[in-house]
């Protein structure tokens, strides 16, 4: 039987695969790969939030698929996966709604979409999403989950309980695996000592999150292997 996880990679051959998959694949549009590039100028701590070319064109393609007529994210930062929805859906218009506490991160955000012609198509609202998701009205078709990994079973009990996600709605979350950590915590030896410990907090939050995904009777949960983890979620 197959191995249902990746392949064996080295950390070297992991990023050697990404790079051969990137440029075996259709090419980003510009706007995508030039706010990546802005992105990487910024704290090496920060460049880690943004999604890798390969997640962002796996993300396009699905979004393309799916055809939605409303986007929500939790969690913009630069902008990047905004403007993958953006370029996603450009002909049909599909509204983006994108939300970030930060005023920072929205500030660039805004900046790249009035760059890229993209504001008319997405809204960015500002605060604490918990505070925030309560502000929003009717359904949307794809949800990206993508803030604060701790309030990730708030975030979706919210949805979920309000009914912000469309019959045939999706709700992608990012970050599952948490490095590998929510399966191996041994993994976080391989990190700088200051931030073991608040990584294998948010790995303990993170798993409860995907065993209470897992149990959740309303919606299907799929758990995939790719990037840094991806779940898919859907009604029932
Ligand atoms: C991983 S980044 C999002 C990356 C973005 N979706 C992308 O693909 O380019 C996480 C973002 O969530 C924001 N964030 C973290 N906790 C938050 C919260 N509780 N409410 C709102 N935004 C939050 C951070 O400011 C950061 O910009």
């Amino acid at each position: 039987m197959r191995d249902s996880c990746m392949l064996p990679f080295t950390k070297e051959q992991i990023a050697t695969t990404g790079e051969y998959c990137e440029k075996r694949s259709s090419p980003l549009p510009a706007s995508i790969l030039e706010q990546i590039k802005f992105t990487d100028q910024l704290h090496k701590d920060e460049v880690v939030m943004a999604p890798s070319e390969s997640q962002c064109a796996w993300l396009m393609r699905f979004t393309q698929a799916l055809r939605p007529k409303r986007i929500l994210e939790l969690g913009t930062f630069t902008g990047v996966s905004a403007l993958v929805f953006y370029e996603a859906t450009k002909e049909a218009q599909a509204e983006i709604v994108s939300m970030d506490m930060s005023e920072t991160y929205l500030q660039y955000a805004q900046d790249a979409f009035r760059r890229y012609g993209a504001e008319h198509q997405i809204k960015t609202v500002k605060g604490p999403c918990l505070e925030m998701l309560p502000t929003l009205t009717g359904q949307f078709d794809l949800i990206y989950i993508d803030a604060a990994e701790e309030e990730y079973e708030s975030y979706t009990r919210y949805i979920l309980d309000h009914k912000l996600l469309s019959p045939h709605g999706v709700i992608l979350v990012d970050d599952v695996l948490l490095e590998g950590l929510v399966v191996d915590p041994s993994i976080a030896k391989n990190f700088p000592e200051e931030i073991r410990e608040p990584y294998l907090a948010i790995a303990d939050k993170m798993d409860a999150f995907n065993r209470y995904a897992a149990k959740e009777p309303r919606v299907t949960t799929t758990m995939i292997p790719l990037f840094n983890g991806i779940t898919q979620i859907m009604w029932k």
